[in-house]
């Protein structure tokens, strides 16, 4: 990850808090190929997309709003992995021919050019699925714990949250207002955000005013983060960013980019980002998070 931003302190926890992921995440897959063979063409295809890396934001807000609420990393890394697993199901058929068709993910070929398409159809659905199994049987969590956590995996990943923005991306005909481009961006990104931070909070036991204020803050963060993700897909590099440039445009979307221009986009995403680091004055504990969301505006990948 680009070090724009960062101190030496902040850069340290964000390395230590993406190897604690991975380092889970292989546990996990161990886990899940009990059983069955090994050479699974699905594990392979899963595992495929979840290890060619990616930023791991997602996983980073949830373990650090356990931390600023005063748990341990331990009580929210099953929920940072199934969100990951999520997450990574989502770019899985963002990037299928019926979706977005882009060929590249991750920096290696999307999961359907390297496995075949009902292979990456698959891969999506199991990676869900197992991201529901990873939290429900953590046996280190109380009952309570897990049923809130799959809760808010299941919203946040439905019809009123990813799925519900994905559908209004791939299939929407009339005119784009910013309003309904903020509440598209909302749902398809904000919501996955959403339950990052809200879990971190729900792991460590904390009050509802402080849930809320994570909520705020990851609202605001996923309106900044899409917005960038856009400006990147005409002014990125292809190779820094793993994925294809150019694909809003090749598959005619609207974006804030294309609706607003960049330079007006660019000031957007600098509102929504201090809106998001005011919301975290609340949180003891918060110089990480302040440095990382500052990256997540400046980041160039
Ligand atoms: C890409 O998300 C999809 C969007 C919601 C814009 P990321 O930019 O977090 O992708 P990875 O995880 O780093 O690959
Ligand atoms: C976010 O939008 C997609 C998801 C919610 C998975 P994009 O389609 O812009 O994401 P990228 O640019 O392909 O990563
Ligand atoms: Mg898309
Ligand atoms: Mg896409
Ligand atoms: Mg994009």
């Amino acid at each position: 990850m680009s070090d724009l931003a960062f101190t030496d302190t902040a850069r340290k926890r964000l390395d230590d808090l993406i190897d604690i992921t991975e380092q889970h995440l292989k546990i996990l897959r161990f886990k899940a190929i009990e059983g069955i063979s090994e050479r699974s063409d699905i594990v392979d295809a899963m595992w495929y997309s979840v290890s060619a890396g990616g930023k791991r934001i997602r996983p980073v807000l949830t373990l650090e709003f356990c931390s600023v609420c005063g748990g341990t990393e331990r009580q929210a890394l099953s929920a940072a992995c199934a969100l990951e697993m999520i997450h990574t199901f989502s770019l899985i058929h963002d990037d299928l021919p019926c979706m977005d068709n882009d060929d590249y993910r991750r920096g290696k070929p999307s999961c359907h050019k390297a496995y075949g398409e009902a292979e990456a159809l698959l891969a999506g659905d199991a990676l869900l699925n197992l991201a529901y199994e990873t939290v429900a049987a953590d046996e280190s969590l109380s009952a309570e714990t897990r049923t809130s956590l799959v809760c808010e995996l299941s919203r946040s990943t439905g019809i009123s949250g990813m799925i519900g923005g994905q559908v209004i991306d791939t299939t929407y005909k009339g005119e784009f207002s910013e309003q309904l481009l903020i509440n598209m961006y909302s749902m398809k990104t904000g919501a996955l955000l959403k339950a990052a931070c809200r879990m971190g909070c729900i792991a460590a036991g904390a009050d509802n005013e402080h849930i809320e204020a994570a909520e705020r803050y990851a609202g605001n963060v996923g309106l900044a983060f899409q917005i960038i993700d856009d400006i990147l897909d005409i002014t990125g590099d292809e190779s820094t960013l793993g994925k294809p440039v150019g694909s809003d445009a090749q598959n005619g979307k609207i974006t804030y980019a294309s609706l607003i221009g960049i330079d007006a986009a660019r000031e957007k995403a600098a509102h929504f980002t201090q809106k998001a680091l005011d919301e975290l004055c609340i949180f003891e504990n918060n110089m990480f998070l302040k440095e990382f969301t500052s990256y997540l505006l400046k980041r160039n990948y």
